[in-house]
């Protein structure tokens, strides 16, 4: 029966139930964390033999010896299977060191100081700069716009994106709105996959910055929960054809695919904005790490080859998906108090609770032994105004730790929702 149509005997009666069960629990001293979305071991040793490549004596790719300097684009036969799995011409892709995150947080910086190639001037002399945040969204990237003083405004996102008629009245009037986030496929935490109406009306959008840019985060392009593959928009093609052909910049990058330690990251964009890149990236370096690259392209061979390891990923962390669905599902179904979408793909889960009680929520699992990532992590500056969204992020423990972590977070909140209730 949903909670609202409790008595105010039976929501006491269900509280104190909940409470005592609350108190065994915590009395167990566990110790579990559904924090970051990070692979299990499990899903790294799926990679162990990318430690042995190359392998002695394999050192050239093409005519590039992998082991000097130089080739600040990438080794072209790594380049040429992220192209295929993110449906660009190679030539407009390029591979770079460990951590998309370091290119996205690069190009914002190299904007700031220096301004795009669309830009009137440095972004740091215009006189307001502010950015668009689908919520919730991805934490670390309102980390890196809050670093750089950019002010945040957050946009709802729904299921197929963000409200786009926000987004347009947003930027259509602002010169100051300078970009946006977008995870488009399997987005973090959500799970949202943009629709084709949404990427061309993005594409497409009339913004009152002349250098305003989309940063396309395809963290999880290939990071399938079941055994499709996401159809993957070409949005260069998109915004080229819509006239705004430096629209995108799209990173996506190998670090929940092998190793998150010693990855490969992509950037693909128009030719203006790699040029425009690379010369900047190229002061602070004189070349990625060419040897990793190589090394990950013998060890996929294709991109067939890609596919296939994660399906492999798949068959690891699903099973711990399915277990999040069914626990919260058994503890919250009935009560009408939460809700969540199974995501098809990516790392997390975004439960839904009573307003006002996602802090009260991971406070409890807290004190019971289950760590969370704190509520409102997912908003611009740590501010959930409803304070409802809990990211939980099943990935990383083993499966037996999962489904005990998740029954605790569906007790508590459960509890928690009584206790507002009441
Ligand atoms: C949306 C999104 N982008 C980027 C990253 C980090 O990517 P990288 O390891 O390539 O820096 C994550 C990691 O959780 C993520 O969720």
């Amino acid at each position: 029966m949903a909670l609202s149509d409790l008595s105010h005997d039976e929501l006491a009666g269900l509280e104190s139930q909940l409470a005592s069960e609350y108190a065994a629990l915590a009395d167990k001293g566990l110790s579990l964390d559904l924090t970051r979305g990070k692979p299990s071991p499990e899903q790294l040793a799926l990679s162990e033999r990318l430690l042995a490549l190359p392998g002695e004596g394999d050192h050239t790719s093409g005519a590039t010896d992998v082991r000097n300097y130089g080739g600040g684009a990438g080794l072209p036969e790594l380049r040429a299977i992220f192209a295929e799995l993110l449906g660009v011409d190679p030539d407009r892709l390029i591979a770079q060191d460990n951590a998309s995150l370091s290119i996205m947080y690069d190009a914002l910086t190299f904007a700031m100081l220096f301004g795009t190639p669309d830009s009137e001037r440095p972004w740091k002399d215009e006189p307001a700069l502010r950015w668009l945040c689908p919520v919730p969204g991805y934490d670390r990237h309102f980390g890196i716009t809050q670093a750089l003083g950019i002010e945040m405004i957050p946009v709802p996102l729904g299921p197929t994106g963000p409200d786009m008629d926000v987004v347009e009245r947003l930027v259509a009037d602002d010169p100051s709105i300078k970009g946006m986030w977008c995870v488009p496929i399997f987005s973090n935490p959500t799970g949202a996959v943009y629709d084709d109406h949404t990427v061309s009306r993005l594409a497409r959008m009339t913004t009152a910055a002349p250098d305003f840019r989309v940063i396309w985060d395809n963290a999880y392009v290939v990071h399938t929960l079941t055994t499709d593959f996401p159809k993957v928009p070409d949005v260069d093609t998109v915004a080229a054809e819509a006239g705004n052909p430096n629209r995108f910049l799209q990173v996506c990058s190998t670090s929940k695919i092998t190793f998150a330690g010693a990855g490969v990251s992509f950037l693909s964009s128009s030719e203006a904005n790699l040029d425009w890149y690379l010369k900047h990236a190229s002061v602070r370096t004189i070349g990625p790490n060419k040897v990793n690259q190589l090394a990950h392209a013998r060890f996929f061979g294709d991109a067939e080859g890609v596919r296939a390891h994660m399906l492999a990923h798949r068959e690891s962390i699903a099973p711990k998906f399915a277990a999040a669905d069914e626990i919260l599902t058994r503890r919250l179904g009935e009560y009408g108090i939460a809700s969540w979408a199974m995501p098809e793909g990516g790392y997390f889960i975004d439960l839904e609770v009573v307003d006002g009680t996602a802090t009260e929520t991971v406070r409890l699992a807290k004190e019971a032994g289950v760590a969370l990532t704190p509520a409102g992590a997912a908003y611009p500056y740590g501010n959930d105004p409803d304070d409802r969204h809990i990211r939980l992020a099943p990935t990383l423990p083993p499966l037996a730790e999962v489904e005990a972590a998740m029954e605790i977070v569906g007790l508590c909140a459960l509890l928690a929702a009584c206790r507002a209730a009441r």
